[in-house]
């Protein structure tokens, strides 16, 4: 069977891995992806002070590095080669695509200087292409970043990170510049709901607590109602209490940067200054109401207050971006499919022989390892589906680089990548860093000889 995989973050790999590994099922895999670099978010979203999460791509790299596993860097669904031509070319197809848009606030002023979704502030200090030139104006003393999760916590823990902190990290190298001279002193991550309701992991909670020169506070007047707590129904949600609590007791040190965690409130506008940048955020107030279905929402009460701030990060989710002739769940805002399978969004049909995995599948929800169990279980579906599925007979298996080729796309292959990595282990070399990575795709392509 000769199996397309779009895609090569973790849940792409964790896909490869699964079928490659089947002793029922001879399967070659050619990998698509739009950049010529590949392991997705492991390497344009995680953390550069996060390091240690990074080295599952030795898992990665060991699939790729399997006989029937083929790499097909630098290709992009939809416009390089599209879903009809893969029909022809594969038996199967799995879409692992992530979540590469980012949601909104639906507030006036959103779309201003300064007020720039996180997908865009974090695919900036990692490198990513497409982010390399966002305008990223570090001279503000004051940052809201909105939203209570995991990517909030990231995202200010690398405004409030000092050099010394950094430099050692993959950290793309136009951003330590940048925050080498950044002004910024404080940072406010605003939930709309409690601290109970927040969605940071404790682990993630905890380490605001260790950062070099910057302090977490907490008002403790907003945890008002965990003073003579005991726990709740959920581990995970009892452990950010407790962090929160030893937060509201710490004296801030005097000197240090701040990073204030505040609840229950919502931004309802960002306020621009003359020049239109930002220059405040407007909030409400909001209070918790419990629903019949037992989730907890938040509801303003109409008192407002102005955060003096001058950028505005927006954490609160991604969502699949629509890619030309993949079915699209408008509502779900995923590729459209039932358990994995992809279906026609309106009858919900199944299309044969095509699959959805990881957060193209499910949502911008869950970490890393949890792709390894969830693409398996989309592999089972597809070898249960797959009986008889070989006997269609295919171009031969490089028809699909040849027709890419003649229309001026040039594939990086896993060696090429392999080539662009050291490189970037060889620069990052001189800063006592892992890897200082390549940033536009034109330069990995000089590099590689194709440009
Ligand atoms: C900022 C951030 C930090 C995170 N940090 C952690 C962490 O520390 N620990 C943890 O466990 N989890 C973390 N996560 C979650 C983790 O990254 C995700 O669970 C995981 O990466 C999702 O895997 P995926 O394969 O579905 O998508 P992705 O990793 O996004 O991979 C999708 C791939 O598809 C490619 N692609 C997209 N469209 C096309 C196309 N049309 N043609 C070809 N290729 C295409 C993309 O370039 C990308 O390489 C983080 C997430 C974010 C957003
Ligand atoms: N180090 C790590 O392990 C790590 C790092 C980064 C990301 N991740 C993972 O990646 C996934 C995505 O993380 P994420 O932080 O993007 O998403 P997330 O965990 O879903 O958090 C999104 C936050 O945005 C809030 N929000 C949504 N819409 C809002 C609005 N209109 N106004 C105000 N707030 C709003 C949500 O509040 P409500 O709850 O009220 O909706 C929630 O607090 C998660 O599974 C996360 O754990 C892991």
């Amino acid at each position: 069977m000769r199996v397309a995989i779009i895609g090569s973050g973790p849940a792409g790999f964790y896909a490869a891995e699964a079928l490659l590994k089947r002793t029922d099922a001879i399967v070659d895999v050619d990998m698509f992806e739009r950049l010529p670099t590949p392991y997705g978010l492991v390497r344009g979203g995680v953390a550069p002070d996060h390091q240690k999460i990074k080295t599952v791509i030795r898992v990665f790299a060991s699939t790729a590095a399997r006989p029937t596993f083929r790499f097909l860097g630098n290709v992009r669904l939809g416009s390089d080669v599209t879903v009809e031509e893969l029909r022809r070319h594969y038996h199967q197809i799995v879409y692992a695509t992530g979540n590469e848009a980012d949601r909104r606030l639906g507030i006036p002023g959103e779309g201003m200087a300064r007020c720039t979704p996180a997908t865009v502030f974090v695919g900036w200090y990692n490198g990513h292409p497409d982010y390399r030139h966002a305008q990223i104006d570090l001279s503000v003393r004051r940052v809201a970043v909105v939203g209570n999760g995991n990517v909030a916590v990231d995202a200010a823990r690398i405004l409030l990170r000092t050099p010394a902190e950094l430099e050692q990290t993959d950290i793309a190298a136009h951003a330590l510049e940048a925050l080498r001279n950044s002004q910024v002193r404080e940072v406010f991550i605003l939930g709309r709901r409690g601290p109970e309701q927040a969605a940071f992991s404790p682990t993630e909670l905890k380490e605001l607590g260790t950062m070099q020169d910057a302090d977490p506070v907490v008002d403790p007047g907003e945890l008002a109602g965990y003073v003579d707590w005991e726990s709740t129904s959920n581990a995970e949600k009892d452990k950010n209490l407790r962090i929160l609590r030893a937060f509201a007791a710490r004296q801030p040190r005097a000197n240090a940067k701040r990073l204030h965690l505040r609840f229950l409130v919502s931004p309802t506008e960002v306020i621009a200054d003359a020049a239109g940048n930002v220059a405040g955020l407007r909030l409400e107030k909001n209070r918790l109401e419990a629903r019949p279905d037992g989730t907890v929402a938040a509801h303003g009460t109409g008192a407002i207050e102005i955060l003096d701030v001058g950028m505005v990060l927006p954490a609160i989710g991604y969502a699949a971006e629509r890619i030309a002739g993949v079915p699209y769940d408008e509502k779900a805002r995923v590729i459209a499919n039932e358990d994995g399978r992809v279906v026609d969004p309106a009858s919900r049909a199944v299309l044969a022989n095509e699959y959805v995995v990881g957060w193209a599948r499910s949502g911008p929800q869950g970490l890393i390892g949890e792709h390894k169990r969830a693409s398996a279980h989309v592999v089972r579906h597809m070898i249960a589906d797959g009986a008889g599925v070989a006997a269609r007979s295919l171009p031969d298996r490089d028809a699909i680089v040849a027709l890419l080729r003649e229309r001026g796309v040039q594939p990086v292959s896993f060696n090429d990548w392999k080539q662009l990595d050291d490189v970037e282990v060889a620069r990052g070399a001189r800063r006592g860093a892992p890897r200082d990575k390549i940033v536009e795709v034109e330069a990995m392509l000089a590099l590689l000889g194709q440009r």
